[in-house]
């Protein structure tokens, strides 16, 4: 890891970052992928945090992302209380597996802390943001929407930003809405980009 800078994302930045994001996801979850048309329809969410919407630039180019999203617990004695949610958190393929994730991350956690929230929950792999103080989110007592009871909850993570934050809170988080696109949406937005074959690979967990 050498010479990086890690700043706020600016307009003239979106189609890069939206490149890099399709490199980095482009058959990794999916055939192909729909996290650039994601970020693309997020930033103009009311939800969307643009003082949390970072990018990581080396030699004058960006090679990482991360961004954050308002959103919800549900708690079960009725009360609803105010959380982060995070992603797509993206590297550059070439400098996967080197720390800069855990760079961007780290540090963009730093930033949600000094802006006053309180946790961050999301879906994502243990294996890396175990390194960031994650850890899973029913630990936490706060269940996935609408995920059966008893199913697999393994992929939801959680992590205060303030100590205690959700003690004495159960509930259930809702991710939001803008999460949520139309596969003939990605379809289209992805013809603005260069041409990339779909592969069907281990590992996958979307059709
Ligand atoms: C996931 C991602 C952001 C991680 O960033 P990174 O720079 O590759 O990861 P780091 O080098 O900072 O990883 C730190 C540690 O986390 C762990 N880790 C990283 N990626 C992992 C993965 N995919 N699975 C399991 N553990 C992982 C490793 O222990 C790693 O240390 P090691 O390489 O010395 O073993 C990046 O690989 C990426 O962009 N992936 C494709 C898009 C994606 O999956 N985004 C996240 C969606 S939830």
């Amino acid at each position: 890891m050498s010479n990086y800078i890690i700043r706020l994302e600016e307009k003239k930045d979106y189609r890069e970052v939206e490149n890099l994001v399709r490199e980095s996801f482009w058959n990794v979850y999916r055939p192909g992928c729909s996290e650039h048309y994601v970020i693309h329809v997020l930033r103009d969410d009311p939800a969307f945090i643009p003082e949390l919407d970072f990018v990581m630039e080396q030699d004058g180019k960006l090679i990482g992302q991360n961004m954050f999203m308002k959103t919800v617990i549900e708690a079960d004695d009725g009360r609803t209380i105010d959380v982060l949610t995070m992603g797509p958190i993206g590297i550059t393929p070439e400098l996967k597996r080197k720390g800069y994730g855990k760079a961007i991350l780290d540090y963009s956690l730093e930033k949600a802390t000094e802006m006053g929230f309180g946790a961050v929950l999301f879906e994502g792999n243990i294996g890396f943001y175990s390194h960031c103080g994650f850890d899973y989110a029913s630990k936490f007592g706060i269940r996935y929407h609408d995920l059966p009871e008893g199913e697999d909850a393994s992929f939801f993570l959680c992590r205060e930003l303030i100590q205690g934050y959700l003690d004495g809170i159960t509930g259930v988080y809702q991710t939001p809405k803008g999460y949520y696109v139309e596969d003939s949406d990605v379809e289209e937005f992805d013809k603005a980009f260069p041409p990339k074959e779909k592969l069907k690979l281990p590992g996958q967990i979307f059709d």
